[in-house]
């Protein structure tokens, strides 16, 4: 196959992050190791597929920093584990220096190799103990406090033992997704919950981002939030169906990105939960401006109908209860990839790295007043049944190089526009963990051999592609 990249030849500016992107459950394994304690995920997935094992990353820097490094990586998004640094969670419980030297070591080896560590403080794995405790990120009154005080301080000892190396902080992943998690670890959550999770979500962010400015940050560093960032599109022209697409996003993204950005709740999201903001002015103040990026991940796009689902699935409440649909509604969308994540549509992409530059990012509407940076923390491609093809048909990735290629080509189309898109991040660096889906769908741009027993990497023709456009595509100095 041939692939050409010169179109883009030195389109994005000196010094741009290009890399991957992982999370602490989806490839760690050694789940007993090191004096880990259990997250909820380790009580959810008992007996199903689960990260017990993993790509067994926890053991492999070594190779992991290999391949990103042969696949010319400059970045390496990774997530610390909570319950690796205070295995039963809490405040006053004690914190595992093995867990803190795991970290560490990862952290030194990618300096020395030339790998800027992007690290999220939490993507979802709640020590199991703080969620029978006081009922994790659902917490009220009391609970919340003491969730707030547990969380300060594993923050704390995080920025502490590696403030001094890692230059970007993630404080929260997917906060909407993450309340959507709750159905896999806690059978009594209702839809209305999402509301409390969400709430804790943003303060808790606004608290890590507070200690942070005040005791750790220097000139060259920077902390924010990653939100999950799908477009959502109307079918056509009709007011209904815009409407039911600024609902989507107001729903989906807005709901955090309002307060955070601007400064102010969300309009559409207080009207449906007049009390998902009832914060305090302290609480405002820690919130306005908390974030130094705008980081996305973004997978594909949803299109709007204009209707409004009266008995809607949670899914669909993460997207303000509007019917969307996927099937090609006048608009040609392309090939199909796993269900969850259905079509390559990368105008979607591009639309959408336009929309949050005008909507939160520029100097003249941010709350800081400023033109913020948005870093693409994940964007990726699943195919359908992946995990069961023999080595060579799941190297021979040609869907997924063409979501990269066509996808590179919407966000480089957007910074010739004048939108300050900083880094890219493929979701994933390997076929890792898809939570409660187990180990298909296949994210990875490498195939890690589970099976063997080996767990050896073998990059895919999307890895390679990844590495050749960003090769072609990053100005030198
Ligand atoms: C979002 C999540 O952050 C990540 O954990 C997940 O595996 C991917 N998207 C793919 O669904």
């Amino acid at each position: 196959m041939t692939i050409t990249t010169e179109q883009h030849h030195r389109a994005l500016p000196a010094g741009f992050l290009r890399g991957f992107a992982t999370a602490a459950y989806q490839i760690e394994g050694a789940h007993d190791q090191d004096g880990r304690g259990p997250s909820v995920w380790d009580v959810a997935l008992k007996d199903k597929e689960n990260g017990d094992v993993a790509c067994n990353s926890y053991n492999m820097i070594e190779e992991d920093i290999a391949l990103l490094k042969s696949l010319g990586a400059n970045v390496f998004r990774f997530s610390i584990s909570w319950p690796r640094i205070v295995p039963k969670g809490g405040r006053n419980d004690p914190i595992e220096p093995r867990g803190i030297a795991h970290y560490s070591k990862l952290i030194d080896r990618l300096l020395e190799e030339g790998i800027t560590p992007f690290v999220t403080l939490f993507h979802w794995d709640i020590p199991h103990p703080l969620q029978q405790r006081y009922d994790g990120f659902r917490a009220k009154g009391e609970g919340r406090e003491e969730l707030f005080l547990d969380w300060d301080r594993y923050v704390r000892v995080c920025f502490e033992a590696f403030g001094d190396r890692v230059k970007h902080w993630i404080t929260h992943n997917e906060p909407v997704i993450f309340t959507y998690c709750h159905f896999a670890f806690l059978d009594d959550f209702k839809v209305d919950d999402k509301w409390t999770v969400g709430k804790n979500l943003l303060l808790t962010h606004a608290r890590a981002v507070d200690m942070y400015r005040k005791e750790f940050q220097r000139a060259d560093t920077t902390i924010g939030i990653t939100l999950q960032a799908e477009w959502v599109e109307p079918i056509d022209d009709s007011q209904e169906a815009k409407d039911a697409a600024q609902r989507g996003m107001d729903v989906s993204i807005g709901w955090f990105a309002d307060p955070i950005y601007l400064g102010k709740p969300n309009a559409t999201v207080e009207k449906l939960a007049p009390d998902a903001y009832d914060f305090t002015e302290e609480q405002w103040a820690m919130l306005r401006g908390s974030s130094d990026f705008f980081g996305i991940n973004h997978y594909s796009t949803q299109m709007a109908t204009g209707k409004i689902i009266d008995d809607p699935p949670f899914s669909a409440t993460m997207f303000g209860s509007i019917e969307m649909t996927q099937e090609p509604g006048g608009v040609p969308l392309g090939h199909r990839g796993h269900e969850g994540h259905p079509y390559t549509v990368p105008w979607g992409f591009y639309k959408l790295l336009k929309y949050i530059h005008a909507t939160w990012t520029n100097a003249g509407v941010s709350y800081v007043g400023k033109d913020l940076p948005t870093y693409v923390t994940e964007n990726g491609y699943a195919g359908q049944g992946e995990r069961g093809f023999a080595l060579e048909d799941k190297l021979n990735d040609t869907h997924r190089v063409a979501y990269f290629e066509s996808y590179l080509a919407a966000m480089v189309r957007a910074v010739q526009e004048g939108v300050p898109v900083e880094g890219y991040m493929a979701w994933s660096l390997l076929d890792n963990l898809e939570w409660v889906s187990g180990y298909d769908p296949c994210f990875g741009v490498t195939v890690v051999d589970r099976e063997g027993g080996t767990f050896k990497r073998t990059p895919k023709s999307s890895a390679l592609y990844i590495k050749r456009f960003f090769d072609e595509a990053v100005a030198s100095k």
